[in-house]
C-alpha cells in the first residue's frame, strides 16, 4: 500500500533586510537546505517568492509534512505565516521537485497580481487553491522551456 499525501499550503511575509541582492541570495540559501533536507525526508513541493511575499507548497507523508513545516513555522526570515490549506490528496503534484522555485519575474507577478484583484492583497482572503493551481502551472510551463 502507498503512502498517504498530505499537501501544506502557505503564505508568508518576507522579514529578511537588506538590498535586492541581498535578500536573492537569503532565498537562494532558503532553497539549498530546502532541497537537501526535503529530499532526505521524502517532502516535495514548490516555494514561490515575489513582492516581499512568500507562498509554498509542501507534499509527503504527514509526519515529514509537519515536521519541516515546524522549522518552517519558526523561522525568523519571514512572518506572518498564515496556513492556507493542510489535506490528504490523492497523489503528489511536484513529484520531480524537493522544492521547485517560482522568483520574482513577471510570472510570480502573475500570481500576486491575480491575488491581489480578487482579495484586496489581503492574505487572509487568499485561496489555497488559487496559489496551488497557480504555481502548478507556472512549474509546468518551466518544465517545458527547460525540457
Ligand atoms: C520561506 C521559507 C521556506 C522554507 N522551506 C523549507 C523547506 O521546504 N524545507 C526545509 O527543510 N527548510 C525550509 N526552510 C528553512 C527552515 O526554516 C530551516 O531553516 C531549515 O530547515 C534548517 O535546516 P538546515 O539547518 O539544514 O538549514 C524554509 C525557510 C523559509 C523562510
Amino acid at each position: 500500500m502507498s503512502e498517504q499525501i498530505h499537501r501544506l499550503v502557505y503564505f508568508s511575509r518576507n522579514a529578511m533586510p537588506g538590498t535586492e541582492d541581498e535578500i536573492v541570495a537569503g532565498v537562494r540559501q532558503i532553497l539549498a537546505s530546502s532541497r537537501s533536507n526535503n529530499a532526505r525526508a521524502g517532502v516535495t513541493g514548490a516555494l514561490l517568492f515575489n513582492s516581499g511575499c512568500f507562498a509554498q507548497v509542501l507534499e509527503g507523508p504527514s509526519p515529514a509534512v509537519t515536521e519541516t513545516f515546524e522549522r518552517i513555522q519558526w523561522d525568523e526570515r519571514h512572518s506572518e505565516v498564515l496556513v492556507l490549506e493542510y489535506a490528504p490528496v490523492a497523489a503528489r503534484s511536484f513529484p520531480d521537485w524537493s522544492m521547485s522555485f517560482v522568483g520574482a519575474d513577471r510570472s510570480g507577478q502573475q500570481l500576486f497580481g491575480d491575488v491581489s484583484v480578487t482579495s484586496g492583497f489581503n492574505p487572509i482572503h487568499l485561496k489555497a487553491d488559487q496559489i496551488f493551481g497557480t504555481l502548478e502551472r507556472l512549474v509546468r510551463e518551466e518544465e517545458k522551456q527547460t525540457a
